[in-house]
């Protein structure tokens, strides 16, 4: 299996277009080669068929820099057979829209992010008259390119979308996935999105060579901190990684587990490789992934 981390910022990306925070500002003067751009994962357990999972409004430059994603030969043919969401926020759909050109995709979302994208933010009926992507539910156990590729859905919480922050829909609003190779036995967990850490993903991460997480926030008050407003992490879905309940303490002591960090918000201290937070990780054994980055399983 091989995975391949499109993206690994937060909605807004790093830098920030409109923000001269510490870390978007030390971005913005290393230069591109430092940037993140928004979350994004393309996962394959054979070379001709990819699914991404998220559509980040980056997804085309995305594709564009990475070689196994390229059209193999002719015209209107591409390696990607589909999209898993995670969920219905903006950061992880809007990329859709670049994809309008695609022949039929499939399109997977839980069943209230369907619906989130039929009625509040209707990019299923904006997109229809485009083409023929097939809109998908996520239910049980999905079996992807021709059975080799096990996808398993883990519910983790029904915290919504902005834009449909009234909506009275039945969860989950956001899962995570397990991929399975169903030929090698190799797996990996993809959570970028943890409100809180259901019990399902212990489980989910029995025999895994891999887990991407959520690496949005490193402590509960960053956003108000660094930009004088905005919810704990908590609220905004996101568990922060630091602090007492924080996700690391729940991975450290994994052993086996490749363990790396993905959505960082341009707040978060441990997107600089330089931070005492990003050495703090290291002697955990843990990781902050980096755009384009490379996972054999
Ligand atoms: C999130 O991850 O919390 C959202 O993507 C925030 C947003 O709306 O940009
Ligand atoms: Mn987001
Ligand atoms: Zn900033």
């Amino acid at each position: 299996m091989r995975l391949r981390v499109l993206g690994t910022a937060a909605g807004g990306g790093l830098p920030q277009w409109n923000c001269a925070c510490r870390g978007c500002s030390r971005a913005r003067a290393a230069g591109p080669a430092v940037w993140r751009s928004q979350e994004c994962l393309a996962v394959s357990a054979s070379p001709d068929a990819w699914y991404l999972v998220n559509a980040s409004p980056d997804v085309r430059t995305q594709i564009l820099a990475t070689p196994g994603l390229a059209p193999p030969g002719g015209t209107r043919h591409s390696p990607l057979r589909g999209v898993l969401l995670t969920d219905g926020e903006l950061d992880h759909t809007a990329g859709l829209l670049a994809l309008r050109e695609g022949a039929a995709l499939d399109l997977f979302a839980p069943a209230a992010v369907t619906a989130a994208l039929t009625e509040d933010f209707p990019l299923r009926s904006l997109l229809a008259p485009y083409g023929a992507a097939r809109w998908r539910p996520v239910a049980g156990e999905l079996r992807l390119d021709d059975g080799r590729l096990r996808v398993t859905a883990i519910p983790v919480s029904d915290k919504r979308p902005r834009y449909a922050a009234g909506s009275t829909r039945p969860g989950p609003w956001v899962v995570a996935y397990r991929f399975d190779d169903a030929v090698t036995g190799a797996a990996a967990v993809y959570a970028p999105s943890l409100a809180r850490w259901p019990e399902e993903l212990d489980a989910a991460l029995s025999g895994v060579g891999c887990v991407i997480l959520d690496g949005t926030f490193w402590s509960e008050d960053e956003m108000e901190r660094v930009t004088g407003h905005g919810p704990g992490a908590r609220a905004m879905g996101h568990l922060p990684i630091g602090g007492v309940g924080g996700t690391l303490g729940r991975l450290r002591g994994r052993t086996g587990i490749r363990c790396l960090y993905t959505h960082l918000n341009n707040t978060n201290p441990a997107a600089d490789p330089a931070s005492r937070e990003r050495s703090v990780l290291a002697d955990a054994l843990v990781e902050v992934a980096s755009d384009g980055q490379d996972i054999r399983l």
